[in-house]
């Protein structure tokens, strides 16, 4: 851990494969976006120094394949993990539909007082909507999730999404 740094913090991106994690990840670290990204391979992470409520805070976050097929062991991935995106693309139902898989897998593998916040992207492409708004904000607060859209080509909410799962950690 860096000398100057209060806290390290492991967060985790979870969700279908599309819907956007890498590129929300790169968007936070180094606000890049590629419209050609390739499926994610196993796990990557990043790191990004951020100053929230005075403290300094070294946050590293773990990106892996929404594809099964792809994917890093399960159990080392949500090790030591203190935040959760889980994100969905607003504009394919079937991503929305299997956030319930998703939570499943977090509340076997994640900690208990782990913040998570569902996360709707894409939301630049809202003439292609299959999701609305109130209805994901309605399914966050009965499973007690933080709840945002973004956009991730368009730099909407990504750092927000981000600092809120820091803040409420903290
Ligand atoms: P896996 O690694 O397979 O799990 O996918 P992923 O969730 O990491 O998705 P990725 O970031 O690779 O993005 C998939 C595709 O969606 C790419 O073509 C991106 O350019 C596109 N994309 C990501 N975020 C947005 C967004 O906010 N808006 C739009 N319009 N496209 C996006």
């Amino acid at each position: 851990m860096d000398e100057e740094c209060d806290y390290l913090f492991k967060a985790v991106l979870i969700g279908d494969s599309g819907v956007g994690k890498t590129n929300m990840l790169s968007r936070f670290s180094k606000d890049e976006f590629r419209l050609d990204s390739k499926p994610t391979i196993g796990v990557e992470f990043a790191y990004r120094n951020i100053r929230v409520k005075d403290k300094l805070i070294k946050a590293q976050i773990w990106d892996t394949a929404g594809q099964e097929r792809f994917r890093a062991i399960t159990s080392s991935y949500y090790r030591g993990a203190l935040g959760a995106l889980l994100v969905y693309d607003i504009t394919r139902r079937s991503s929305y539909k299997s956030v319930g898989r998703w939570l499943g897998e977090l509340r076997e593998f994640g900690g208990e007082d782990m913040v998570v916040i569902l996360v709707g992207n894409k939301c630049d492409l809202g003439e292609s909507r299959e999701v609305e708004e109130e209805e994901a904000k309605e399914f966050a607060e009965t499973e007690g999730l933080f709840f945002m859209e973004t956009s991730a080509l368009k730099n909407l909410n990504v750092e927000q999404v981000f600092l809120q799962m820091i803040t409420k950690i903290l």
